[in-house]
């Protein structure tokens, strides 16, 4: 939870940001993040089944980071992973085999191979997204001599109010297979025998959800299909709505991710698949508010009609603004005492392109009023969530360091992606 103290200090996971970065010993640009918040988050959406047969299945996409998952794994979360990578961070934080998904179109045959052999009966469901997939993983279940346990990602055809490039259950998407394309899918599955066994259905709508309907709508069409299939086949075990649920980046989010569970679990029963577990893949929703990204003011230019603040941050660390518009506040790290926050913008502040220092036009975070003068150090809110985890090495960039603030006060910091690290691989070709 970010707040700012009295003095105007702005205080993070209840401690003064400034204060956490010095006893960590990190420069900018350092992300930090609040773990208590996060399983606060994750306790919240676990609670909400209400005792229903449940895997909130953490998208690890999001935020991999160890301190992270291991945190989320405590608070009672399994976790959706994209790659073997991910995989190996999940296993390695405790999630156990029965609490893993894996999902993903091109899937590599080292993460079908690991997902299979996990545990005494592989992961709990391969996510398998086209009719051709089916083959690849049946081919492996048989060279390991087990059964592959798969759920088919089905393309709701529902589009949904977000950025368009991550709507990702429409029919234009390239997620999932089509309902037309199922009877199909089912006959693949039939003919590959005992290598396949299909678990479950499951479908994501998008992300950054701002309204339940669209997700309520893609939920009974999954339903509708799983009534469907057990009316000829056998029970399924699980039914995966996905991910998607919103936060507040500063223009509101009307919606919680518990609205989403609620509505899912009633329509579930109402559809008589009570006896379901019901999967959910939030990974924003746990983590974007409880991470931050301090940047420091490293230059000005002032030209005729126009102002840039230049960051040490850019889009090699926090690449949402330039890949989407997205706009993430960004705030002093320190601001003048001052009793409210209009007072606050109308003291001296003005407007700054604010931008990094990548050599791309697009390496710009927007328009912001900041106070005159310029702060040295801010802050860009809501950065948890798809913040490190889409950070590059571009410009020959070290990846920003990492803080952790445990519940307990401690820190732990990852500082693995440091410029030298980039300088030796580079010189080793
Ligand atoms: N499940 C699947 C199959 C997904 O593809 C995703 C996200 C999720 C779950 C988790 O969605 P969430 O709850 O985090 O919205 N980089 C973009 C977001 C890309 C989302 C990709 N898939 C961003 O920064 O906004």
């Amino acid at each position: 939870m970010l707040d700012r103290a009295q003095d105007g200090e702005v205080l993070f996971g209840g401690r003064p940001l400034a204060s956490i970065l010095e006893e960590a010993r990190v420069s900018t640009p350092a992300y930090v993040y609040d773990l208590a918040s996060m399983a606060a988050e994750a306790r919240d959406v676990v609670d909400a089944f209400q005792g229903h047969p449940h895997l909130v299945a953490f998208a690890v996409k999001a935020n991999s980071a160890g301190a992270v998952v291991r945190t989320l794994a405590d608070a009672g979360c399994g976790a959706e992973v994209g790659s073997l990578a991910e995989l190996e961070v999940a296993k390695s934080c405790g999630i156990d085999a029965h609490g893993l998904l894996l999902s993903g179109m091109g899937k590599s045959v080292a993460a079908i191979d690991a997902a299979i052999a996990l545990g005494d009966r592989g992961i709990f469901a391969i996510q398998v997204d086209s009719i051709d997939e089916l083959a690849r993983i049946a081919g492996r279940a048989r060279a390991l001599g087990r059964a592959a346990r798969i759920a088919l990602r089905v393309n709701p055809a529902v589009r949904a109010d977000t950025h368009a490039a991550i709507a990702t259950g429409h029919e234009e998407a390239k997620f999932g297979i089509m309902r037309a394309d199922l009877a199909s899918a089912y006959g693949a599955i039939a003919r590959e025998g005992a290598a396949l066994r299909l678990v479950g259905l499951g479908g994501h709508v998008g992300s950054q959800l701002v309204r339940t309907d669209e997700y309520f709508e893609a939920a009974e069409e999954l339903l509708g299909l799983a009534r469907e299939w057990e009316a000829q086949g056998p029970p399924l075990e699980l039914i995966d709505f996905g991910g998607g649920f919103g936060i507040d980046y500063g223009d509101g989010c009307p919606v919680r991710p518990r609205d989403f569970v609620t509505g899912i679990v009633a329509r579930t029963r109402d559809a008589g698949l009570g006896g379901r577990a019901i999967v959910v893949e939030p990974g924003r929703s746990l983590v974007g508010a409880h991470g931050l990204l301090v940047a420091s003011v490293v230059a000005t230019k002032v030209a005729v009609e126009r102002r840039w603040a230049v960051l040490d941050a850019g889009m090699s660390d926090l690449l949402r603004p330039a890949l989407y518009g997205a706009r993430h506040r960004i705030e002093p790290l320190r601001s003048a005492p001052c009793r409210d926050d209009a007072t606050a913008a109308s003291l001296r502040s003005r407007s700054w392109r604010v931008v990094g220092p990548v050599c791309e036009s697009s390496d710009e975070f927007g328009e912001y009023l900041l106070p005159d003068p310029l702060p040295e150090r801010v802050v860009l809110r809501d950065a948890g969530a798809y913040g490190f985890t889409m950070a590059s090495n571009y410009n020959g960039r070290g990846l920003p360091a990492e803080v952790f603030v445990h519940a307990s006060g401690e820190l732990s910091v990852s500082r693995a992606g440091a410029a030298p690290a980039w300088i030796e691989s580079r010189l080793a070709t």
